[in-house]
C-alpha cells in the first residue's frame, strides 16, 4: 500500500466552474483518487478555493458583497457543487484560511532571508479619486496592441496579449470609471527567480514521471529566461505583508502577497486544515525530514498552470532550502471548448456544474467528460457528441447488459443466481479475453491515460454483450436448464464485475449496478482473481430501475436553445 497525495489546481472563487475547468482538472483527479484507492492504496485527494486577488474583490464589487462574505457564500456553492458531482475531496479547503496565511508569511520570510527577495520600488497606476493604486484588473483602457477599448490592465481579451497596466490607453479606474489618474512609485517585494534558474532546472531534470506536455512547457518558460516576479500589491484582500518577527514592516503596510504566489502554498495549507479536522498529521504528507519521502504526489491541471507549477511555485519552494515534498507526477489537460468558440459566462455560452446536474446525474457528466476529454488536444463539447456517448456507452452497452441479464435472472429464476452446470470453452475465452482488457485498462490509469483508460472499461462491457448473444440463455433454457444455468450465473458475474471497472469513472451508477446482484465490493480487479465466481448461486438479486436513461433529440434541441450549441 502506497501513500499518495493528489491535488487539482485550486478553482478562483469568483463564481461556479465550467464543465471545461472540471474536465480539465478535479474530475480526473477524482477519478485517479477512486481508482488508487480502489487499489487499496492510502490516498489523499486535496483541493480548495483560491480566493485572493483582484478576480475575487472586483467580482464581490460586482455582487455587491464585501470579498469576505462574497468568499464566504461562493465557497459553500463550490463545494456543495462538487460533492453533487461526487469529487472525492478529502479536504476541500479555502486560501483565505489561517493556515495558507502563516504558511505564506513563512515562505516569503525564508526566503528573504536565504537572499532571494528584494524590496524595489515600481511605477504604478493610482487612482486619485479612488485612493487607491490600480494593479491588474483593476484598470481598464484601450490595447494598445489591437485598438480592443475595455482592455483590462492585466490582459486584453480580445488579442490576448498580456498587459502592463500603464500600457493601456485612456486608462480608467475599474472601481469608479475615474479617468483621474497618475503614475506613483510604491515599494514591492520580487523574488528573484533569475537566481533560482539553475535549481529549478536540475530540479525538472530531475522528474522523470511528468507528462511531456508539461515538461515542454515547462523548459520552454526556462528557454525563454526567467525574470524577477513581483509578489506584492496595492490590496486590501489577501495575505498581509508581515516583517521576520511577523509584526508590520515598514514599507509594506497595506500591502498583500499576489495571488499566485500564495494560492499554491494552499496545498499545503489545506493539508493541514485537513489534518486539524482529522488526524492532525499533515507534516508527514509534506515534509521530507518528517516521512514524507516515501509519499507519491501527483497534481492535475489545465495547461495554462503548468508554469505556475513548475516553475513559480517551485522558485518557492526550491528557494526556502526546506525539505518538503514537490511533484512527482504531473498530468496537465487542454482546452474543452464549446463547439468553436470558448465557455462564456457573459454570453451564455455553454454549461456550469450547477446547470449541468439539473439536466442530468453526475455519472452521464462524468462519462462523457472522462472517455472523450481535451486530454490530448482541445476538444469541442458538443451536444450531439454528448448524446452519443450517452446513449451508446451507458444506456446500450452498460446499461442495457444489466438490465437484461437482471431482469431474466428475475423473470426465469425466481431473481435467485442458479446453480448447476459447468463453465466451458465459451467462458473460457470470456475470461481470457477479459484478462487482457482489464490488464489494459488498469495499466492506462496507471498511465493517467484517462480517454484510453475509459476506452478499455468500455470495451470489457462490450466483451460482456457479446457473452451474452453467444451464450444466450433464454435459448439454451427452452432445452438445457444447465447451460442456462451457465450463462446467467456468468452474466450475473459479469454484472458485479462491470460495477467495479466503472467504479472510478461512474461512482453512483457502480454502487446501483453492485446492489443489483447484492455486491458491495467495488475495488479495482487485481490480476490474478477469480472474477467469474465471486456472486455464488442462491444468491437473490433485484433489478434497481433505469440505470442511464437515453438522451432524445427534443431534449438536445432544447438545452442547444437554451445554452447555446452550433452557432
Ligand atoms: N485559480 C487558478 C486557476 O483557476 C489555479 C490556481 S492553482 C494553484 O487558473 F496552485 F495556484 F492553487
Ligand atoms: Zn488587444
Amino acid at each position: 500500500m502506497a501513500r499518495i497525495l493528489v491535488t487539482s489546481a485550486l478553482p478562483y472563487i469568483n463564481g461556479i466552474k465550467h464543465l471545461g475547468n472540471l474536465a480539465g482538472s478535479m474530475l480526473p483527479a477524482d477519478v485517479w483518487s477512486r481508482f488508487k484507492r480502489a487499489q487499496g492504496h492510502d490516498v489523499l485527494y486535496i483541493c480548495a478555493t483560491d480566493e485572493h486577488g483582484t478576480p475575487a474583490e472586483l467580482a464581490a464589487a460586482a455582487a455587491g458583497q464585501d470579498v469576505r462574505t462574497y468568499c464566504d457564500e461562493q465557497h459553500e456553492i463550490q463545494k456543495r457543487a462538487g460533492e453533487a458531482f461526487g469529487l472525492s475531496y478529502d479536504w476541500f479547503g479555502r486560501s483565505s484560511n489561517e493556515p495558507n496565511r502563516r504558511l505564506t508569511q513563512h515562505f516569503a520570510n525564508v526566503l528573504e532571508a536565504n537572499g532571494f527577495i528584494e524590496e524595489r520600488v515600481d511605477r504604478m497606476i493610482y487612482s486619485v479619486d479612488d485612493a487607491r493604486f490600480l494593479p491588474d484588473r483593476y484598470v481598464e483602457g484601450t490595447c494598445p496592441h489591437c485598438g480592443h477599448v475595455g482592455a483590462r490592465g492585466d490582459q486584453c481579451d480580445n488579442c490576448g496579449r498580456l498587459l502592463d497596466p500603464t500600457d493601456l490607453i485612456e486608462p480608467y479606474s475599474a472601481v469608479s470609471g475615474s479617468r483621474n489618474l497618475e503614475v506613483r512609485d510604491t515599494r514591492h517585494l520580487y523574488l528573484l527567480q533569475t537566481k533560482l534558474e539553475g535549481a529549478i532546472r536540475d530540479w525538472i531534470g530531475s522528474k522523470s514521471g511528468w507528462q511531456t506536455l508539461a515538461k515542454s512547457i515547462a523548459l520552454k518558460h526556462l528557454d525563454e529566461g526567467l525574470i524577477d516576479r513581483g509578489i506584492t500589491r496595492d490590496l486590501k484582500w489577501g495575505v498581509p505583508v508581515v516583517g521576520a518577527d511577523g509584526g508590520p514592516r515598514p514599507g509594506m503596510e497595506g500591502k498583500v502577497f499576489y495571488v499566485w504566489f500564495d494560492a499554491p502554498i494552499e496545498y499545503v495549507g489545506a493539508t493541514e486544515e485537513w489534518a486539524d479536522a482529522t488526524c492532525g498529521d499533515w507534516k508527514s504528507w509534506w515534509r521530507l525530514d518528517e516521512g514524507a519521502d516515501d509519499v507519491r504526489y501527483v497534481q492535475f491541471m489545465g495547461k495554462d498552470n503548468v508554469a505556475f507549477h513548475t516553475v513559480s511555485f517551485p522558485a518557492t519552494i526550491l528557494g526556502s532550502g526546506e525539505p518538503w515534498k514537490t511533484v512527482d507526477q504531473l498530468k496537465a489537460f487542454n482546452w474543452l471548448n464549446w463547439y468553436g468558440g470558448k465557455f462564456s459566462t457573459s454570453q451564455k455560452r455553454g454549461v456550469f456544474m450547477d446547470q449541468a446536474l439539473e439536466l442530468l446525474p453526475a455519472d452521464y457528466w462524468r462519462w462523457h467528460l472522462t472517455a472523450y476529454g481535451p486530454e490530448h488536444s482541445d476538444t469541442a463539447f458538443t451536444w450531439e457528441q454528448f448524446q452519443g456517448a450517452v446513449n451508446k456507452d451507458l444506456a446500450d452497452v452498460l446499461g442495457n447488459f444489466v438490465n437484461r441479464i437482471v431482469k431474466f435472472t428475475e423473470a426465469k429464476f425466481d431473481g435467485v443466481v442458479p446453480d448447476g452446470g459447468e463453465p466451458g470453452p465459451v467462458e473460457a475465452q470470456l475470461d481470457a479475453d477479459l484478462r487482457a482488457t482489464i490488464a489494459e485498462a488498469t495499466e492506462q490509469f496507471e498511465a493517467m491515460e484517462f480517454r484510453k483508460a475509459a476506452a478499455a472499461v468500455r470495451a470489457a462491457w462490450v466483451l460482456g454483450n457479446e457473452y451474452l448473444q453467444v451464450a444466450a440463455p433464454w435459448t439454451a433454457l427452452k432445452t438445457d436448464r444447465d447451460l442456462a444455468a451457465v450463462g446467467v450465473r456468468t452474466g450475473l458475474n459479469l454484472v458485479a464485475l462491470f460495477a467495479r471497472l466503472a467504479a472510478p469513472i461512474l461512482p453512483f451508477s457502480a454502487e446501483k449496478i453492485a446492489a443489483s446482484v447484492g455486491a458491495t465490493d467495488l475495488s479495482w480487479p487485481a490480476a490474478d482473481e477469480a472474477w467469474l465466481d465471486a456472486i455464488p448461486a442462491g444468491r437473490s438479486v433485484a433489478h434497481q430501475g433505469v440505470l442511464f436513461a437515453k438522451i432524445e433529440d427534443a431534449q438536445v434541441a432544447a438545452w442547444a436553445e437554451r445554452f447555446g450549441g452550433a452557432a
